[in-house]
Protein backbone atom coordinates (compact mmCIF):
# COMPACT_ATOMS: atom_id res chain seq x y z
CA UNK A 1 0.00 0.00 0.00
CA UNK A 2 1.42 3.46 -0.51
CA UNK A 3 2.15 5.80 2.54
CA UNK A 4 -0.97 7.76 3.27
CA UNK A 5 -0.85 11.41 3.26
CA UNK A 6 -1.79 13.33 6.31
CA UNK A 7 -5.35 13.99 5.61
CA UNK A 8 -5.97 10.39 4.31
CA UNK A 9 -4.61 8.92 7.86
CA UNK A 10 -7.56 11.80 9.00
CA UNK A 11 -9.81 10.36 7.20
CA UNK A 12 -9.61 6.54 7.90
CA UNK A 13 -8.48 7.10 11.42
CA UNK A 14 -12.32 6.83 13.65
CA UNK A 15 -11.65 9.53 15.29
CA UNK A 16 -8.59 9.30 15.85
CA UNK A 17 -7.63 6.22 16.38
CA UNK A 18 -6.04 4.73 14.20
CA UNK A 19 -3.77 1.58 14.82
CA UNK A 20 -2.88 3.53 18.00
CA UNK A 21 -4.19 0.31 20.63
CA UNK A 22 -2.71 -2.31 18.62
CA UNK A 23 0.51 -0.72 18.67
CA UNK A 24 0.55 0.35 22.24
CA UNK A 25 -0.09 -4.00 22.68
CA UNK A 26 2.21 -5.35 20.65
CA UNK A 27 6.04 -4.92 21.53
CA UNK A 28 6.61 -3.19 18.92
CA UNK A 29 9.38 -0.42 20.09
CA UNK A 30 7.52 2.68 18.01
CA UNK A 31 4.73 3.41 16.29
CA UNK A 32 4.29 3.25 12.45
CA UNK A 33 4.16 6.53 10.53
CA UNK A 34 0.56 6.92 10.17
CA UNK A 35 -0.12 6.14 13.79
CA UNK A 36 2.80 8.73 14.68
CA UNK A 37 0.81 11.47 12.80
CA UNK A 38 -2.21 10.52 15.19
CA UNK A 39 -0.48 10.28 18.58
CA UNK A 40 0.15 13.95 18.44
CA UNK A 41 -3.30 14.87 18.67
CA UNK A 42 -3.00 13.03 21.84
CA UNK A 43 -0.51 15.29 22.77
CA UNK A 44 2.78 12.98 21.76
CA UNK A 45 5.74 13.62 19.58
CA UNK A 46 7.77 9.97 19.36
CA UNK A 47 11.46 10.58 18.99
CA UNK A 48 14.59 9.18 19.01
CA UNK A 49 17.56 10.10 20.90
CA UNK A 50 19.94 11.21 18.51
CA UNK A 51 22.98 10.97 20.70
CA UNK A 52 22.69 7.45 20.57
CA UNK A 53 22.07 6.99 16.98
CA UNK A 54 25.29 6.57 15.86
CA UNK A 55 26.52 4.36 18.00
CA UNK A 56 23.36 2.38 18.20
CA UNK A 57 23.74 1.62 14.31
CA UNK A 58 27.47 0.57 14.49
CA UNK A 59 25.96 -2.28 16.86
CA UNK A 60 23.15 -2.83 14.50
CA UNK A 61 20.31 -1.90 17.04
CA UNK A 62 17.41 -0.21 16.34
CA UNK A 63 16.88 3.52 17.41
CA UNK A 64 16.41 5.17 21.37
CA UNK A 65 12.83 5.34 20.72
CA UNK A 66 11.48 7.77 23.20
CA UNK A 67 8.62 10.05 23.30
CA UNK A 68 7.66 13.34 24.59
CA UNK A 69 4.47 14.36 26.18
CA UNK A 70 2.92 17.89 26.19
CA UNK A 71 0.23 19.12 28.45
CA UNK A 72 -1.79 21.86 28.17
CA UNK A 73 -3.46 24.22 29.99
CA UNK A 74 -5.07 27.40 29.19
CA UNK A 75 -2.53 30.73 29.67
CA UNK A 76 -0.20 28.19 31.51
CA UNK A 77 -2.01 28.23 34.92
CA UNK A 78 -1.49 25.04 37.60
CA UNK A 79 -2.39 24.26 40.55
CA UNK A 80 0.40 23.47 43.18
CA UNK A 81 -0.63 20.17 42.88
CA UNK A 82 -0.71 19.51 38.94
CA UNK A 83 2.87 21.20 38.92
CA UNK A 84 4.02 18.68 41.75
CA UNK A 85 2.27 15.70 39.46
CA UNK A 86 4.71 16.62 36.93
CA UNK A 87 7.70 17.15 38.66
CA UNK A 88 7.06 13.38 40.01
CA UNK A 89 6.15 12.18 36.65
CA UNK A 90 9.40 13.87 35.31
CA UNK A 91 11.43 11.58 38.06
CA UNK A 92 9.35 8.18 37.54
CA UNK A 93 7.97 8.79 33.39
CA UNK A 94 10.78 11.13 32.26
CA UNK A 95 14.31 12.19 32.34
CA UNK A 96 14.24 14.24 35.70
CA UNK A 97 13.22 17.57 33.86
CA UNK A 98 10.56 19.77 32.86
CA UNK A 99 10.87 21.65 29.38
CA UNK A 100 8.38 24.91 30.55
CA UNK A 101 7.43 25.78 26.20
CA UNK A 102 7.07 28.89 24.68
CA UNK A 103 3.05 27.91 24.28
CA UNK A 104 2.64 27.94 28.34
CA UNK A 105 2.56 24.04 28.11
CA UNK A 106 4.93 21.48 29.57
CA UNK A 107 6.61 18.87 28.01
CA UNK A 108 8.15 15.89 29.37
CA UNK A 109 10.73 14.58 27.42
CA UNK A 110 12.74 10.82 27.28
CA UNK A 111 8.92 8.42 27.62
CA UNK A 112 8.95 5.14 26.24
CA UNK A 113 6.67 3.46 25.18
CA UNK A 114 5.46 1.63 27.78
CA UNK A 115 5.20 4.32 30.32
CA UNK A 116 3.25 6.91 27.92
CA UNK A 117 -0.46 5.14 28.96
CA UNK A 118 0.99 5.91 32.60
CA UNK A 119 2.29 9.38 31.36
CA UNK A 120 -0.96 10.52 30.02
CA UNK A 121 -3.23 9.25 32.93
CA UNK A 122 -1.42 11.17 35.31
CA UNK A 123 -1.88 13.88 33.45
CA UNK A 124 -5.71 13.79 33.05
CA UNK A 125 -5.29 12.48 37.23
CA UNK A 126 -4.00 15.81 37.91
CA UNK A 127 -6.77 17.76 35.83
CA UNK A 128 -5.16 18.60 33.06
CA UNK A 129 -4.95 16.81 29.37
CA UNK A 130 -2.24 16.48 26.61
CA UNK A 131 -5.34 16.20 24.41
CA UNK A 132 -5.26 18.51 21.32
CA UNK A 133 -1.39 19.77 22.92
CA UNK A 134 -0.07 19.08 19.15
CA UNK A 135 -1.89 17.87 16.38
CA UNK A 136 -4.31 19.51 13.56
CA UNK A 137 -6.37 21.57 16.12
CA UNK A 138 -6.59 25.08 17.73
CA UNK A 139 -3.62 24.06 20.40
CA UNK A 140 -2.86 25.23 23.54
CA UNK A 141 -4.75 28.84 24.24
CA UNK A 142 -2.02 30.83 25.17
CA UNK A 143 -3.08 33.92 28.03
CA UNK A 144 -1.49 37.16 29.76
CA UNK A 145 0.81 36.48 32.52
CA UNK A 146 0.98 38.71 34.80
CA UNK A 147 -0.01 40.69 37.19
CA UNK A 148 -2.01 37.88 37.80
CA UNK A 149 -5.23 39.04 39.69
CA UNK A 150 -6.22 42.27 38.33
CA UNK A 151 -9.36 43.01 36.70
CA UNK A 152 -8.30 42.86 32.94
CA UNK A 153 -6.15 39.33 33.69
CA UNK A 154 -9.43 37.92 35.28
CA UNK A 155 -11.26 38.85 32.01
CA UNK A 156 -8.96 37.51 29.25
CA UNK A 157 -8.20 34.39 31.30
CA UNK A 158 -12.07 34.09 31.33
CA UNK A 159 -12.26 33.92 27.54
CA UNK A 160 -9.05 31.48 27.19
CA UNK A 161 -10.97 28.99 29.11
CA UNK A 162 -13.95 29.55 26.64
CA UNK A 163 -11.52 29.37 23.76
CA UNK A 164 -9.84 26.25 25.52
CA UNK A 165 -13.47 24.40 26.21
CA UNK A 166 -15.04 25.25 22.97
CA UNK A 167 -12.26 23.82 20.62
CA UNK A 168 -11.49 20.43 22.28
CA UNK A 169 -12.10 17.81 19.81
CA UNK A 170 -14.83 15.95 21.13
CA UNK A 171 -14.13 11.83 19.67
CA UNK A 172 -13.67 9.73 22.36
CA UNK A 173 -10.67 7.84 20.93
CA UNK A 174 -8.38 9.88 24.17
CA UNK A 175 -10.98 8.44 27.03
CA UNK A 176 -10.96 5.32 25.57
CA UNK A 177 -7.21 4.46 24.47
CA UNK A 178 -5.72 6.45 27.68
CA UNK A 179 -8.15 6.53 30.36
CA UNK A 180 -10.80 3.97 30.18
CA UNK A 181 -10.23 0.68 32.44
CA UNK A 182 -7.29 -1.28 33.59
CA UNK A 183 -7.21 -3.18 30.36
CA UNK A 184 -7.00 -2.22 27.25
CA UNK A 185 -8.06 -4.53 24.18
CA UNK A 186 -8.59 -4.88 20.58
CA UNK A 187 -12.42 -5.27 20.81
CA UNK A 188 -13.04 -2.79 22.65
CA UNK A 189 -10.92 -0.70 20.47
CA UNK A 190 -12.51 -1.70 17.07
CA UNK A 191 -15.78 -0.88 19.02
CA UNK A 192 -14.88 3.09 19.46
CA UNK A 193 -17.15 5.06 17.16
CA UNK A 194 -16.15 8.47 15.62
CA UNK A 195 -18.38 11.28 17.26
CA UNK A 196 -18.95 13.82 15.60
CA UNK A 197 -16.81 16.69 15.58
CA UNK A 198 -19.10 20.39 15.31
CA UNK A 199 -16.01 22.66 14.78
CA UNK A 200 -13.62 20.26 12.84
CA UNK A 201 -15.77 17.81 10.71
CA UNK A 202 -13.83 14.69 9.90
CA UNK A 203 -10.59 16.06 8.90
CA UNK A 204 -9.82 18.15 11.81
CA UNK A 205 -8.07 21.41 10.58
CA UNK A 206 -5.18 21.87 7.57
CA UNK A 207 -2.91 21.99 9.78
CA UNK A 208 -1.83 22.99 13.76
CA UNK A 209 -3.86 26.86 14.96
CA UNK A 210 -2.72 28.94 17.66
CA UNK A 211 -4.55 31.42 19.40
CA UNK A 212 -3.44 33.91 21.96
CA UNK A 213 -4.73 36.77 23.85
CA UNK A 214 -2.32 39.95 25.05
CA UNK A 215 -3.45 42.69 27.31
CA UNK A 216 -1.34 45.75 26.69
CA UNK A 217 1.19 47.24 27.20
CA UNK A 218 3.16 43.95 27.91
CA UNK A 219 2.80 41.30 24.48
CA UNK A 220 4.16 38.17 26.17
CA UNK A 221 2.18 35.81 24.61
CA UNK A 222 3.77 37.52 21.11
CA UNK A 223 0.33 38.16 20.07
CA UNK A 224 0.93 38.67 16.26
CA UNK A 225 3.07 35.30 15.55
CA UNK A 226 -0.47 34.05 16.54
CA UNK A 227 -3.11 32.85 14.24
CA UNK A 228 -5.41 34.83 16.22
CA UNK A 229 -4.10 36.85 18.31
CA UNK A 230 -6.72 38.91 20.63
CA UNK A 231 -5.37 42.20 22.25
CA UNK A 232 -7.60 43.64 25.15
CA UNK A 233 -9.50 46.68 25.00
CA UNK A 234 -9.08 48.36 28.36
CA UNK A 235 -11.80 50.50 29.89
CA UNK A 236 -11.36 53.01 32.64
CA UNK A 237 -11.72 50.34 35.33
CA UNK A 238 -9.18 48.54 34.05
CA UNK A 239 -11.73 45.76 32.59
CA UNK A 240 -11.80 44.57 28.95
CA UNK A 241 -14.19 46.09 27.09
CA UNK A 242 -13.72 45.08 24.25
CA UNK A 243 -10.94 42.50 21.67
CA UNK A 244 -9.32 43.83 18.61
CA UNK A 245 -8.58 40.70 16.58
CA UNK A 246 -5.29 39.81 14.31
CA UNK A 247 -5.16 37.31 11.99
CA UNK A 248 -2.98 34.75 10.29
CA UNK A 249 0.39 35.47 11.90
CA UNK A 250 2.80 32.01 11.85
CA UNK A 251 6.35 31.60 11.89
CA UNK A 252 7.02 28.15 10.36
CA UNK A 253 9.33 28.15 6.96
CA UNK A 254 11.85 26.03 4.93
CA UNK A 255 15.84 27.48 4.00
CA UNK A 256 15.50 28.21 0.73
CA UNK A 257 11.94 27.86 -0.79
CA UNK A 258 10.50 31.39 -1.59
CA UNK A 259 7.18 30.01 -1.46
CA UNK A 260 7.22 29.44 2.74
CA UNK A 261 7.76 32.12 5.25
CA UNK A 262 6.61 33.90 8.25
CA UNK A 263 3.92 36.43 8.53
CA UNK A 264 2.87 38.64 11.35
CA UNK A 265 -1.11 38.37 12.11
CA UNK A 266 -2.87 41.50 10.61
CA UNK A 267 -6.05 43.68 11.33
CA UNK A 268 -9.19 41.86 11.31
CA UNK A 269 -11.94 43.62 13.77
CA UNK A 270 -12.90 44.34 17.21
CA UNK A 271 -15.79 43.03 18.70
CA UNK A 272 -17.21 43.05 22.33
CA UNK A 273 -15.56 40.85 24.95
CA UNK A 274 -18.94 38.13 25.17
CA UNK A 275 -18.48 37.79 21.20
CA UNK A 276 -15.32 37.41 21.06
CA UNK A 277 -14.87 33.37 21.66
CA UNK A 278 -17.85 33.13 18.38
CA UNK A 279 -15.50 35.07 16.76
CA UNK A 280 -12.87 32.49 16.53
CA UNK A 281 -14.98 30.32 15.69
CA UNK A 282 -16.02 31.79 12.64
CA UNK A 283 -12.48 32.29 11.94
CA UNK A 284 -11.52 28.87 12.89
CA UNK A 285 -14.21 27.59 10.05
CA UNK A 286 -12.57 29.98 7.36
CA UNK A 287 -9.74 28.19 7.71
CA UNK A 288 -11.08 24.75 7.53
CA UNK A 289 -12.81 25.43 4.58
CA UNK A 290 -10.74 26.96 2.71
CA UNK A 291 -6.91 26.30 3.87
CA UNK A 292 -4.90 24.27 1.56
CA UNK A 293 -4.93 20.75 2.10
CA UNK A 294 -3.17 19.27 -1.08
CA UNK A 295 0.18 20.57 1.00
CA UNK A 296 1.46 20.95 4.45
CA UNK A 297 4.05 23.23 3.67
CA UNK A 298 1.19 25.55 2.79
CA UNK A 299 -1.51 24.65 4.94
CA UNK A 300 -1.64 26.83 7.69
CA UNK A 301 -3.93 30.39 7.71
CA UNK A 302 -1.18 32.80 7.53
CA UNK A 303 -0.84 31.74 3.68
CA UNK A 304 -4.56 31.71 3.00
CA UNK A 305 -4.64 35.59 4.76
CA UNK A 306 -1.52 36.49 2.91
CA UNK A 307 -2.67 35.25 -0.71
CA UNK A 308 -6.33 35.83 -0.52
CA UNK A 309 -6.09 39.57 0.97
CA UNK A 310 -7.50 40.38 4.75
CA UNK A 311 -10.30 41.83 2.66
CA UNK A 312 -11.30 38.74 1.13
CA UNK A 313 -10.96 37.21 4.48
CA UNK A 314 -12.79 39.61 6.48
CA UNK A 315 -16.07 38.94 3.93
CA UNK A 316 -15.46 35.34 4.56
CA UNK A 317 -15.91 35.53 8.64
CA UNK A 318 -18.58 37.96 8.20
CA UNK A 319 -20.63 35.87 6.76
CA UNK A 320 -20.12 33.62 9.49
CA UNK A 321 -21.30 36.30 12.56
CA UNK A 322 -24.13 37.85 13.61
CA UNK A 323 -22.89 40.30 16.15
CA UNK A 324 -21.19 44.01 15.42
CA UNK A 325 -18.08 44.83 14.46
CA UNK A 326 -15.58 47.79 14.56
CA UNK A 327 -12.32 48.61 13.27
CA UNK A 328 -9.17 47.60 15.20
CA UNK A 329 -7.81 49.77 17.84
CA UNK A 330 -3.83 49.92 17.34
CA UNK A 331 -2.65 48.30 20.18
CA UNK A 332 0.57 49.56 22.20
CA UNK A 333 3.31 47.54 23.49
CA UNK A 334 6.05 48.33 25.03
CA UNK A 335 7.79 44.61 25.09
CA UNK A 336 7.35 40.75 25.03
CA UNK A 337 9.09 40.36 27.98
CA UNK A 338 7.93 39.12 31.58
CA UNK A 339 7.41 40.73 34.39
CA UNK A 340 10.63 39.13 36.54
CA UNK A 341 11.41 39.55 40.31
CA UNK A 342 8.45 40.73 42.96
CA UNK A 343 5.44 42.29 42.25
CA UNK A 344 1.95 42.68 43.58
CA UNK A 345 -0.86 40.40 41.53
CA UNK A 346 -3.72 43.00 42.28
CA UNK A 347 -5.55 41.31 45.28
CA UNK A 348 -3.23 41.94 48.16
CA UNK A 349 -1.10 38.82 47.59
CA UNK A 350 2.57 38.56 45.40
CA UNK A 351 4.09 36.97 42.52
CA UNK A 352 7.41 36.41 41.76
CA UNK A 353 8.52 35.79 38.06
CA UNK A 354 11.45 33.78 38.04
CA UNK A 355 13.31 33.34 34.59
CA UNK A 356 14.19 29.99 33.89
CA UNK A 357 17.00 29.82 31.10
CA UNK A 358 15.67 27.91 28.11
CA UNK A 359 12.56 26.78 30.31
CA UNK A 360 14.67 23.68 31.02
CA UNK A 361 13.29 23.23 35.15
CA UNK A 362 16.47 20.72 36.25
CA UNK A 363 18.81 20.95 38.97
CA UNK A 364 22.01 22.07 37.24
CA UNK A 365 25.10 20.81 38.05
CA UNK A 366 26.93 23.83 38.73
CA UNK A 367 23.75 26.50 38.98
CA UNK A 368 20.92 26.54 39.74
CA UNK A 369 18.90 23.74 41.16
CA UNK A 370 15.61 24.88 39.96
CA UNK A 371 13.87 21.79 39.87
CA UNK A 372 14.87 21.13 43.94
CA UNK A 373 13.80 24.81 44.54
CA UNK A 374 10.54 24.89 42.65
CA UNK A 375 9.61 22.24 44.15
CA UNK A 376 10.34 22.92 47.70
CA UNK A 377 8.40 26.28 47.42
CA UNK A 378 5.21 25.05 45.37
CA UNK A 379 5.14 22.31 48.40
CA UNK A 380 5.56 24.50 50.90
CA UNK A 381 3.79 27.31 50.56
CA UNK A 382 1.25 25.35 48.30
CA UNK A 383 1.08 28.28 45.52
CA UNK A 384 0.04 28.23 41.84
CA UNK A 385 2.14 28.85 39.17
CA UNK A 386 2.03 29.75 35.67
CA UNK A 387 3.91 29.41 32.38
CA UNK A 388 5.06 32.28 30.79
CA UNK A 389 5.58 32.39 26.80
CA UNK A 390 8.95 33.49 27.07
CA UNK A 391 9.08 29.65 29.02
CA UNK A 392 10.05 31.52 32.24
CA UNK A 393 7.65 30.94 35.54
CA UNK A 394 5.07 32.37 37.72
CA UNK A 395 4.55 31.50 41.43
CA UNK A 396 1.90 32.73 42.94
CA UNK A 397 -0.97 33.73 45.48
CA UNK A 398 2.35 34.43 47.88
CA UNK A 399 1.43 36.19 51.53
CA UNK A 400 3.67 39.18 51.70
CA UNK A 401 4.64 37.57 54.89
CA UNK A 402 6.20 34.65 53.00
CA UNK A 403 8.57 36.63 50.83
CA UNK A 404 11.96 36.55 52.94
CA UNK A 405 10.82 32.75 53.14
CA UNK A 406 10.97 32.05 49.05
CA UNK A 407 13.95 34.44 48.82
CA UNK A 408 15.58 32.25 51.37
CA UNK A 409 14.61 28.72 49.76
CA UNK A 410 15.97 30.10 46.18
CA UNK A 411 19.05 31.41 47.54
CA UNK A 412 19.73 27.96 49.23
CA UNK A 413 19.29 26.45 45.44
CA UNK A 414 21.37 29.07 43.62
CA UNK A 415 18.36 30.63 41.74
CA UNK A 416 18.69 34.10 40.46
CA UNK A 417 15.71 35.55 39.64
CA UNK A 418 15.54 38.74 36.83
CA UNK A 419 17.21 41.36 37.81
CA UNK A 420 20.33 39.84 38.11
CA UNK A 421 20.65 38.55 34.71
CA UNK A 422 21.18 41.09 32.03
CA UNK A 423 18.00 42.59 30.58
CA UNK A 424 18.90 40.37 27.29
CA UNK A 425 19.23 37.21 29.02
CA UNK A 426 15.35 37.48 30.14
CA UNK A 427 14.22 37.52 27.34
CA UNK A 428 16.29 35.44 25.21
CA UNK A 429 14.85 32.07 24.45
CA UNK A 430 16.10 28.72 22.48
CA UNK A 431 13.97 25.51 20.97
CA UNK A 432 14.36 22.51 22.17
CA UNK A 433 16.31 20.96 19.25
CA UNK A 434 18.74 18.20 19.57
CA UNK A 435 19.01 15.58 21.47
CA UNK A 436 15.14 15.03 20.75
CA UNK A 437 13.73 16.94 18.39
CA UNK A 438 13.62 14.62 15.16
CA UNK A 439 13.94 17.72 13.15
CA UNK A 440 16.99 19.48 14.26
CA UNK A 441 20.16 20.78 11.89
CA UNK A 442 22.01 22.36 14.46
CA UNK A 443 22.03 22.86 18.28
CA UNK A 444 19.78 24.92 20.07
CA UNK A 445 18.82 24.98 24.45
CA UNK A 446 22.29 22.74 24.97
CA UNK A 447 24.64 25.55 23.62
CA UNK A 448 22.52 28.29 24.17
CA UNK A 449 23.85 28.99 27.70
CA UNK A 450 27.63 29.22 26.04
CA UNK A 451 26.48 31.74 24.04
CA UNK A 452 24.89 33.79 26.18
CA UNK A 453 27.76 33.84 28.39
CA UNK A 454 29.35 35.37 25.66
CA UNK A 455 27.05 37.74 24.25
CA UNK A 456 26.82 39.39 28.06
CA UNK A 457 30.63 39.86 27.62
CA UNK A 458 29.80 42.15 24.53
CA UNK A 459 26.75 43.80 26.77
CA UNK A 460 29.00 44.42 29.38
CA UNK A 461 31.57 45.62 27.17
CA UNK A 462 29.54 48.16 25.59
CA UNK A 463 27.08 49.30 28.51
CA UNK A 464 24.13 47.51 27.33
CA UNK A 465 23.36 45.19 30.10
CA UNK A 466 20.17 46.80 30.78
CA UNK A 467 19.13 47.49 27.27
CA UNK A 468 15.66 45.65 25.72
CA UNK A 469 17.46 43.46 22.94
CA UNK A 470 15.52 40.06 21.73
CA UNK A 471 17.77 37.62 21.00
CA UNK A 472 16.23 33.98 20.06
CA UNK A 473 17.24 30.79 18.58
CA UNK A 474 16.45 27.32 17.00
CA UNK A 475 17.90 24.47 15.48
CA UNK A 476 15.96 24.74 12.48
CA UNK A 477 13.85 26.77 10.58
CA UNK A 478 10.06 25.56 11.53
CA UNK A 479 10.39 28.69 14.74
CA UNK A 480 9.47 27.44 17.61
CA UNK A 481 11.24 29.44 19.45
CA UNK A 482 9.46 32.57 17.35
CA UNK A 483 12.81 33.75 16.04
CA UNK A 484 11.60 35.79 12.76
CA UNK A 485 10.12 38.66 15.44
CA UNK A 486 13.34 38.86 17.47
CA UNK A 487 16.31 41.86 16.97
CA UNK A 488 18.85 39.09 16.60
CA UNK A 489 18.00 35.27 15.73
CA UNK A 490 19.80 32.37 14.91
CA UNK A 491 18.52 29.56 12.87
CA UNK A 492 19.98 26.55 12.45
CA UNK A 493 20.87 25.32 8.95
CA UNK A 494 23.80 22.55 9.92
CA UNK A 495 25.73 21.81 13.28
CA UNK A 496 27.28 25.09 14.22
CA UNK A 497 26.16 27.15 11.76
CA UNK A 498 23.27 29.49 11.77
CA UNK A 499 20.93 31.59 9.25
CA UNK A 500 21.73 34.74 10.99
CA UNK A 501 17.99 37.50 11.01
CA UNK A 502 18.15 40.73 12.33
CA UNK A 503 15.48 43.93 12.63
CA UNK A 504 12.13 41.96 14.58
CA UNK A 505 11.73 44.15 17.53
CA UNK A 506 11.50 44.36 20.94
CA UNK A 507 7.51 44.69 20.96
CA UNK A 508 7.28 41.53 18.64
CA UNK A 509 5.51 43.63 16.06
CA UNK A 510 8.11 43.72 13.25
CA UNK A 511 9.36 40.65 11.56
CA UNK A 512 13.88 40.34 11.31
CA UNK A 513 15.23 40.08 7.61
CA UNK A 514 18.33 37.53 6.47
CA UNK A 515 21.45 39.19 7.59
CA UNK A 516 24.30 36.64 6.92
CA UNK A 517 23.34 33.45 5.47
CA UNK A 518 25.89 31.09 7.51
CA UNK A 519 27.35 32.07 10.73
CA UNK A 520 29.34 29.39 12.83
CA UNK A 521 28.36 29.29 16.29
CA UNK A 522 31.91 31.05 17.52
CA UNK A 523 31.12 33.92 15.25
CA UNK A 524 27.84 35.10 16.54
CA UNK A 525 29.02 36.93 19.04
CA UNK A 526 30.88 39.16 17.34
CA UNK A 527 28.41 39.06 14.73
CA UNK A 528 26.09 40.74 17.38
CA UNK A 529 28.82 42.97 18.19
CA UNK A 530 29.25 44.58 14.89
CA UNK A 531 25.84 46.00 15.08
CA UNK A 532 26.00 46.73 18.67
CA UNK A 533 28.78 49.05 18.63
CA UNK A 534 26.50 50.76 15.55
CA UNK A 535 23.97 51.08 18.03
CA UNK A 536 26.04 52.68 20.50
CA UNK A 537 27.77 54.96 18.17
CA UNK A 538 24.26 56.55 15.95
CA UNK A 539 21.33 55.98 18.49
CA UNK A 540 19.64 58.79 19.58
CA UNK A 541 18.93 59.02 23.74
CA UNK A 542 16.39 56.77 25.27
CA UNK A 543 16.18 54.78 21.69
CA UNK A 544 16.21 50.78 21.93
CA UNK A 545 18.09 48.70 19.37
CA UNK A 546 14.06 47.61 17.67
CA UNK A 547 13.56 52.06 17.49
CA UNK A 548 17.14 51.85 16.10
CA UNK A 549 16.99 49.34 13.41
CA UNK A 550 13.63 50.75 12.45
CA UNK A 551 14.63 54.15 11.80
CA UNK A 552 18.28 53.44 9.96
CA UNK A 553 16.41 50.75 8.11
CA UNK A 554 13.33 51.88 6.61
CA UNK A 555 12.74 49.58 4.08
CA UNK A 556 12.82 46.82 7.04
CA UNK A 557 9.33 47.49 7.59
CA UNK A 558 7.99 45.94 4.63
CA UNK A 559 8.06 42.38 4.39
CA UNK A 560 8.39 40.34 1.55
CA UNK A 561 8.95 36.90 1.22
CA UNK A 562 12.49 37.14 0.12
CA UNK A 563 13.48 38.86 3.03
CA UNK A 564 13.65 35.53 5.19
CA UNK A 565 15.71 33.91 2.49
CA UNK A 566 17.97 36.22 0.39
CA UNK A 567 20.78 38.52 2.31
CA UNK A 568 20.19 42.17 1.87
CA UNK A 569 22.49 42.62 -1.20
CA UNK A 570 21.44 39.94 -3.30
CA UNK A 571 17.15 41.17 -2.14
CA UNK A 572 18.55 44.72 -3.96
CA UNK A 573 19.95 42.76 -6.94
CA UNK A 574 16.62 40.16 -6.93
C1 LIG B 1 6.36 23.47 10.55
C2 LIG B 1 6.58 23.95 11.68
C3 LIG B 1 6.88 23.22 12.97
C4 LIG B 1 7.16 21.92 13.23
C5 LIG B 1 7.21 20.75 12.26
C6 LIG B 1 7.41 21.81 14.65
C7 LIG B 1 7.78 20.67 15.32
C8 LIG B 1 8.12 20.63 16.63
C9 LIG B 1 8.71 19.53 17.31
C10 LIG B 1 9.08 18.19 16.68
C11 LIG B 1 8.85 19.86 18.60
C12 LIG B 1 9.36 18.98 19.72
C13 LIG B 1 10.77 19.24 20.05
C14 LIG B 1 11.14 18.51 21.33
O1 LIG B 1 10.52 18.82 22.35
O2 LIG B 1 12.03 17.65 21.33
C15 LIG B 1 8.37 21.19 18.76
C16 LIG B 1 8.35 21.89 19.94
C17 LIG B 1 7.66 23.08 20.08
N1 LIG B 1 7.19 23.88 19.08
FE1 LIG B 1 7.24 23.47 17.17
N2 LIG B 1 7.24 23.05 15.20
C18 LIG B 1 6.93 23.93 14.21
C19 LIG B 1 6.73 25.28 14.34
C20 LIG B 1 6.47 25.90 15.53
C21 LIG B 1 6.18 27.29 15.68
C22 LIG B 1 6.12 28.31 14.54
C23 LIG B 1 5.97 27.50 17.00
C24 LIG B 1 5.61 28.78 17.73
C25 LIG B 1 5.63 29.97 17.23
C26 LIG B 1 6.16 26.25 17.68
C27 LIG B 1 6.04 26.05 19.03
C28 LIG B 1 6.57 24.97 19.66
C29 LIG B 1 6.64 24.84 21.09
C30 LIG B 1 6.04 25.81 22.10
C31 LIG B 1 7.34 23.68 21.34
C32 LIG B 1 7.69 23.13 22.71
C33 LIG B 1 9.09 23.32 23.09
C34 LIG B 1 9.59 24.73 23.10
O3 LIG B 1 9.00 25.60 23.77
O4 LIG B 1 10.61 24.98 22.43
N3 LIG B 1 6.48 25.30 16.75
N4 LIG B 1 7.92 21.65 17.54
S1 LIG C 1 12.62 24.88 15.78
FE1 LIG C 1 13.12 23.02 14.71
S2 LIG C 1 14.79 22.15 15.94
FE2 LIG C 1 13.74 23.60 17.24
S3 LIG C 1 12.21 22.35 18.34
FE3 LIG C 1 11.21 23.29 16.55
S4 LIG C 1 11.30 21.72 15.00
FE4 LIG C 1 12.84 21.18 16.57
Amino acid sequence: MSKLNVEEIKDQSRGLRGKIVPTLLSDATHFAEEEYQLLKFHGSYQQDNRDSRRERRKQKLDKEWIFMVRTKMPAGTMSPGQYLAHDDMADHLGNATLRLTTRQGIQLHGIVKGGLRDTIRAIVDCGLTSWGACGDVVRNTMGPGAPIKDRAHADALRLADDINERFMARTTSYTSIWLDGEQLTLDADQAGEPVEEPIYGKHYLPRKFKIGIAVPPRNDVDVFSQDIGLVAELGGGGEVTGYSIFVGGGFGMSHGKTETYPHLAQPLFSCAPEHAAAACEAIVTVQRDHGDRSDRKHARMKYLVAERGIEWFREQVAARIEFPTKEVTAPEFDGVDDALGWGEQGDGKLFLGVHVPQGRVVDLRDGGRYRSAFRAIVAGLDCPVRVTANANLYLFDIDPADRERVDAILAEHSVVTGEAHSALRQTAHACVSLPTCGLALAESERVFTDLLDRVDTVLDDLDLRDEKILVRMTGCPNGCARPYNADFAFVGRAPAKYAMYVGGSHRGDRLASLEQKVVGFDDIPAAIRAHLEEFVRDRQPGETFSDFWGRTRPDAAAPTPEQFHLEAEDRATA
